[in-house]
């Protein structure tokens, strides 16, 4: 067979080649293209061809070399779009991972149980500003001119003479509930206080507290004790026990202090109740009668008492929580842990 005629046959061969694998694609390579295939071998023969005739040769084989390069460029192009990705742990058609919701605050479930405790119980709540005077925060209550808790050090005063400062406890949601009501009354409120104190895992300058009072006729320190003992086997359990000690206030008397028992050690004595087995929530005691004059209640008709707790401490106390800046640190580490209550 002459040259001409060999790189006719060939190019029938190239054309009719089926490449339906990556292997028959290796296979037409090693066949035709690569060095020792039958294309080289035809462009190799040149030499033995008459000088007269060889363009035309060249010609011929350059054009079989091309389709057969064409050919082999197609086709590995179809096989590597046909490659799968190597398998992965990323499955796309997996639904999605929900957006969970925000949940509560500490605060606010434990603010939201108080709410409903007292609630129940018939009291109303009742709201009062964050910024005060003097006579809803202090003079209404009672406190002699002169007392340590209107000086600078505790107070943020806003402006002096008459004096403006941000309330330094709820105690004046009473003033403001009482000069404007008349007996009977049962309210409470729960608040923002702000006291300038240095921050620190016991102590903050703004804090929350909760208020409370019941006015009426004949109103005696057995109301208190047992509206305080409801409260306190509500919100911390049966077992826990309460106990009342002699203390003073300016807006009450006789004044006490309200403890429960610990809930970590259980009253055993623990380095949170500093081994006493006892653990403060906050103060109370029956309405002054100078209180009920400045606010125009006529004390030989009514009596009354009142009570003022911390919320933070009541919460730390629940959810045993010991560092107080963890409520406005806002670490969704601390707050997570709360995910699920109300
Ligand atoms: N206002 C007091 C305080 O901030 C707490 C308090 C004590 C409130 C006795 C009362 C009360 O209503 O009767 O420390």
């Amino acid at each position: 067979m002459d040259l001409f005629e060999q790189v006719r046959q060939v190019m029938l061969e190239v054309e009719a080649y089926n490449i339906k694998q990556a292997q028959d694609l290796e296979n037409f390579r090693l066949a035709f293209i690569a060095k020792k295939g039958k294309i080289p071998a035809l462009m190799d023969a040149i030499k033995s061809i008459a000088p007269e005739e060889r363009k035309k040769f060249g010609m011929e084989v350059n054009k079989l070399k091309q389709i057969a390069e064409e050919k082999f460029r197609e086709k590995q192009a179809y096989f590597e779009s046909q490659i799968v990705a190597p398998e992965s742990s990323l499955d796309l058609t997996l639904p999605h991972i929900p957006d969970t919701l925000a949940n509560a605050h500490p605060l606010s479930i434990v603010r939201n149980r108080i709410v409903q405790i007292f609630e129940h119980m018939g009291f109303k709540q009742s709201e009062g500003p964050e910024i005060e005077d003097d006579f809803h925060n202090f003079t209404g209550l009672n406190f002699p001119e002169n007392h340590p808790a209107r000086e600078m050090q505790d107070t943020f005063f806003i402006e002096k003479n008459p004096d403006i400062a941000l309330r330094t406890h709820t105690s004046s949601v009473q003033i403001r509930v009482m000069s404007t009501h008349q007996p009977p009354m049962r309210t409470f409120s729960i608040g923002r206080v702000f006291r300038n104190e240095a921050i620190s895992a016991r102590a903050h300058c703004i804090f929350h507290q909760i208020e409370g009072f019941f006015i009426d006729e004949n109103v005696g320190f057995v109301d208190l004790k047992q509206t305080l003992y409801h409260f306190v086997k509500e919100m911390f359990g049966k077992d826990t026990q309460i106990r009342f000690r002699p203390s003073y206030f300016p807006f009450t008397e006789p004044s006490a202090e309200i403890d429960i028992s610990c809930l970590i050690c259980k009253g055993k004595g623990c380095n949170v109740c500093k081994y006493s087995g006892w653990v403060e929530i906050g103060g109370a005691g029956m309405i002054d009668p100078n209180v009920f004059i400045n606010c125009g209640i006529d004390p030989e008709k009514y009596t009354g008492f009142a009570f003022g707790m911390g919320l933070e401490r009541i919460t730390m106390l629940k959810y045993q929580i010991k560092d107080l800046r963890l409520f406005t640190e806002n670490d969704v580490r601390f707050l997570k842990q709360f995910e699920g209550i109300v």
